[in-house]
């Protein structure tokens, strides 16, 4: 709790360019539900370099995804954008953690497992710490819920776990996340591919609709989308491709996927999909505007980013000096 309120802490890499899945499986939910708690959205560069980076490109994209996280509406006067790299604490926190994290835990995630087959050359210490890092980034900040698409569900648990073990040791040192999935979009899917999940680093463009696509390729791309042979708008596991557009078009509407068969009944998924797009075509365009809005005001992003980093070191230092303690090290003289 922070000033009577419930915590909430959410971030994404800045790696790639973001897709409509993080947007409606989180930063969307972010906006939705921040103002009922005191909220920490770090732009996580620290995970990106699991991954080989061109510095100036990384540094490029942080700050982008930090001015997207405010051009989706995320003001931030009152919701803690950051960069992770900036509050030492994360680092930190994470060391202690990996001591009470377990080879098999860290084995078993399947993220590693999938980007360890991915990037077969270079299977860094990084990458399999992955999530104890990511630990450390909700347990600082003594988040009360994390909201987060699907694939982040085993991380959270992990999370939970180690939080759980910490206690039991040491006394009530955390407080015990709870994971926050919204009602639609939790897992967009590739629009290529319904099999695989939406993702930035997808090797086929067509399958990913990015934030920043403009309404031409946005319609283009829903149009090539895979669909299914029964030629019905129906919400079926059968049907993966329809069931992945109902949902982008349920989670972009606020709709429900009964209404939306009920709309669509006896229609063909050409017109379908024409609704999909612009459906996101207007949840997109507001952010775009805001986005290039924000570009133009170098400064006002400059002090949100020092205000910010000084209030996340300063909530998070409370935590890590608990954490030190109870682990043992000598109190520093001051
Ligand atoms: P990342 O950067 O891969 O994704 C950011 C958020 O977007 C969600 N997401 C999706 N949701 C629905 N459908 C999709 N196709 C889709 N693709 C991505 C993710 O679930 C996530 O919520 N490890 C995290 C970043 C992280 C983090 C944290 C998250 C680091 N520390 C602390 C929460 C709390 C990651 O790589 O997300």
């Amino acid at each position: 709790m922070i000033d009577g309120k419930k915590v909430l802490y959410s971030g994404m890499q800045a790696t790639g360019n973001l897709t409509l899945g993080n947007y409606l499986g989180a930063l969307k939910n972010w906006v939705t539900i921040s103002d009922e708690y005191e909220t920490f959205f770090g732009v996580v560069d620290m995970h990106s370099i699991t991954i080989r980076q061109d510095p100036a490109e990384l540094r490029r994209r942080a700050r982008t995804l930090l001015m997207l996280y405010i051009a989706a509406g995320l003001d931030p006067e009152k919701n803690c954008v950051y960069y992770q790299s900036h509050v030492s604490g994360h680092a930190e926190l994470a060391w202690i953690l990996s001591c009470f994290t377990y080879m098999g835990e860290l084995n078993r995630m399947t993220q590693f497992k999938d980007k360890a087959a991915k990037h077969a050359d270079n299977i860094n210490a990084g990458l399999f710490t992955y999530p104890v890092l990511m630990a450390a980034d909700i347990l600082l900040y003594q988040a009360d819920v994390v909201p987060v698409g699907v694939d982040q569900m085993q991380h959270l648990e992990l999370t939970r776990d180690i939080a759980q073990r910490f206690n039991a040791l040491y006394g009530d040192v955390f407080t015990i996340p709870e994971i926050y999935l919204g009602k639609a979009g939790a897992k967009i899917m590739s629009l290529q591919d319904p099999s695989k999940k939406m993702s930035k680093s997808d090797e086929n463009p067509n399958g990913s609709i990015y934030l920043m696509d403009d309404p031409d390729t946005i319609i283009r791309k829903f149009k090539r989308a895979v669909t299914d042979s029964e030629a019905c708008v129906r919400y079926s596991e059968e049907q993966p491709g329809i069931h992945n557009l109902i949902d982008i078009y349920c989670a972009s509407t606020g709709k429900t996927p009964a209404e939306t068969e009920r709309e669509f009944d006896g229609k063909g998924y050409g017109e379908f999909k024409m609704a999909v797009g612009e459906a996101v075509v207007a949840v997109l365009k507001p952010l775009q505007e805001h986005f290039a809005d924000l570009s133009k005001n170098k400064d006002y992003i400059d002090s949100i980013i020092k205000k910010n980093d000084e209030k996340a070191r300063y909530v998070s230092t409370k935590t890590l000096r608990k954490v030190q303690k109870k682990v043992g090290f000598p109190e520093q003289i001051r």
